[in-house]
């Protein structure tokens, strides 16, 4: 499929382009929501995205409640224009603060949301214990402690707050010493007491699998939400008839940064080692 990458200012969003209901918006902080775009772009190849990282307002994961919603909203918003027949908030951090509002304020819209795969891992590894990594916001708000209610029955769930990380991927940073390190100095002590499978509950993440998976060794299992979020937004699709025809699909990156540096990076992650 095509790519475009067509830097723009978010303020500018909407201005003199066309207006069909044809684009599947892809929101996240920064980065991380390009995990779940490369599996949109799979199972959905014939569609156009576009995608909007903050990563100026990155990372979400330490911020309020309230300025998460706020600023997800603020971008959800500057894009509506464009012509946006599904959104996927590809952030677990955005979803857990924003996603109740987003579908009050927009009932008629497809609204995807991420959220730990928690249920999956659960459903893999009964008895076992569960590493779920995700940032701070998404681990303290009220939809992660439901699910984690829910399957505390059936595995041992171990919720490890990952500051630090986003910072990495957000620079291009996917393997270096530094990034090693902090991998290291967060793992060690919950891997010391012994786990089945790790859950990426920050979109972020699955970029750093390769070296998680060195860390935690081979048995370990690491699982991510952003294949089935993919299944359920082509899902969404199909009922409401809103595929598009055969067509040849493409991409369009902005981030709140708007430099070509942040582009390089976005266009490199689409391809990064899995
Ligand atoms: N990618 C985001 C998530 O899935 C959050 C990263 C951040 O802290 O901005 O939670």
């Amino acid at each position: 499929m095509g790519r475009v990458i067509c830097p723009a200012n978010l303020n500018k969003a909407g201005e003199g382009m066309e207006q069909t209901e044809e684009w599947i918006f892809v929101f996240d902080s920064g980065l991380g929501g390009i995990s779940v775009l490369r599996e949109l772009v799979q199972v959905l190849p014939g569609e156009r995205f576009l995608y909007f990282g903050d990563s100026q307002n990155a990372p979400y994961g330490t911020r309020s409640t309230e300025e998460v919603r706020s600023l997800t909203e603020a971008s959800i918003a500057a894009f509506l224009p464009r012509g946006i027949k599904a959104i996927v908030v590809a952030c677990n951090t955005a979803t857990a603060a924003a996603i109740e509002s987003l579908r009050a304020q927009y009932p008629d819209k497809i609204i995807i949301g991420m959220e730990p795969a928690l249920k999956l891992a659960a459903e893999r590894h009964a008895g076992g214990r569960i590493l779920v990594m995700a940032t701070n916001v998404t681990l303290r708000e009220e939809k992660f402690c439901a699910l984690m209610d829910r399957f505390s029955s059936v595995c041992r769930v171990v919720p490890l707050p990952c500051p630090g990380l986003v910072e990495y991927i957000e620079a291009g940073c996917l393997d270096t010493p530094e990034v090693r390190q902090h991998l290291h100095h967060l793992l060690s002590p919950a891997l010391a007491g012994g786990v089945d499978a790790i859950v990426l509950g920050c979109t972020h993440f699955p970029f750093l699998k390769p070296l998680i998976q060195e860390l935690a060794g081979p048995c370990v299992e690491i699982l991510d939400g952003a294949l089935g979020a993919a299944l359920q937004t082509r899902r969404r699709l199909e009922s409401g008839a809103l595929l598009r025809p055969a067509a040849q699909g493409t991409v369009e990156f902005h981030n709140s940064l708007n430099t070509p540096e942040i582009l390089d990076i976005s266009a490199r992650l689409l391809d990064a080692r899995r």
